[in-house]
């Protein structure tokens, strides 16, 4: 048994994506969250950006003493695991990609054809294709970039008239021309749009890797006997801005479970 908290980051709202499916799956586990709110969007800087402020967001978990940290974001997953690992090779650092590959490697014969939708950072790692291909090479995947999706989730249109036309300005022809039947949000912003993807491509089969990381984070705490008994004390949600969007989903996410929301800016103090 270990009591201590699982620390769970992303560069903004998306990773919260991943965190209710761990308040369904992992209801005694303590989380504490970081949204990097303020420097959202990743996907499109550079990687040592990328590196760098998501070495800053594990110090400041492990600061808080976490047990595990979840890596709810497609994009830092996808270049920087294993720098995270190696900087706390104490600490399991769980990461998304990996769960999702094997979820449509799986699920997947070689008469699909998958689509991956994700960040620039995440799309041109190629990481998606690759994973896909380390336990099965005859599926055809397809990857394309689609980084209008992040900001405007991040200001509140996830459902709007301009979301569906930017949905279809990404996904028509992409869909279309690959023949894709089979589409992975490869960004754990993207689940909050899977309505209306749903919606305006209705035989499109969805997978959703923020569902598939809980999966490995349950196996982790099993196998190193690391489960809380009981959760002790409420969810600790921390943004570096805290944007009224952020809130909001909290609040929804966390209705009737105990939770606390903090700003925390990491430029101006670590501690
Ligand atoms: N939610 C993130 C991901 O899964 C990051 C999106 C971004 O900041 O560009 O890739």
């Amino acid at each position: 048994m270990d009591k201590r908290p699982i620390g769970v980051f992303d560069s903004g709202l998306g990773g919260l994506t991943c965190v209710n499916c761990m308040l369904d799956e992992l209801p005694d586990e303590k989380l504490i969250y970081f949204g990097d709110t303020a420097r959202t969007p990743y996907g499109s800087k550079a990687e040592s950006t990328v590196k760098n402020f998501s070495a800053q967001i594990s110090d400041f978990l492990v600061g808080r003493g976490v047990k595990m940290i979840v890596i709810a974001c497609n994009t830092v997953s996808s270049i920087c695991a294993a720098d995270l690992q190696e900087r706390f090779p104490e600490i399991p650092i769980v990461g998304i990609i990996e769960p999702a590959a094997r979820k449509v490697a799986h699920s997947c014969s070689s008469e699909n054809r998958v689509g991956v939708i994700g960040t620039k950072v995440t799309i041109n790692s190629g990481i998606y294709g690759r994973k896909i291909r380390e336990i099965r090479d005859d599926i055809s995947v397809f990857e394309m970039a689609t980084p209008a999706f992040v900001p405007l989730i991040e200001e509140g249109f996830a459902q709007s008239d301009i979301m569906d036309l930017t949905i279809q300005y990404y996904l028509d022809d992409f869909i279309l021309e690959n023949r894709i039947d089979t589409l992975v949000l490869g960004c754990t912003h993207y689940p909050l749009i899977r309505d209306s993807i749903t919606r305006l491509y209705p035989n499109l089969r969805i997978i959703n890797p923020s569902e598939e990381i809980v999966s490995d984070v349950n196996s982790i705490l099993s196998e190193k006997e690391m489960f809380a008994e009981k959760k002790e004390s409420e969810n600790i949600f921390y943004a570096s801005d805290l944007s009224e969007n952020f809130v909001n989903m909290i609040n929804a996410i966390c209705a009737g479970s105990r939770s606390k929301i903090e700003f925390k800016n990491l430029d101006i103090d670590t501690k």
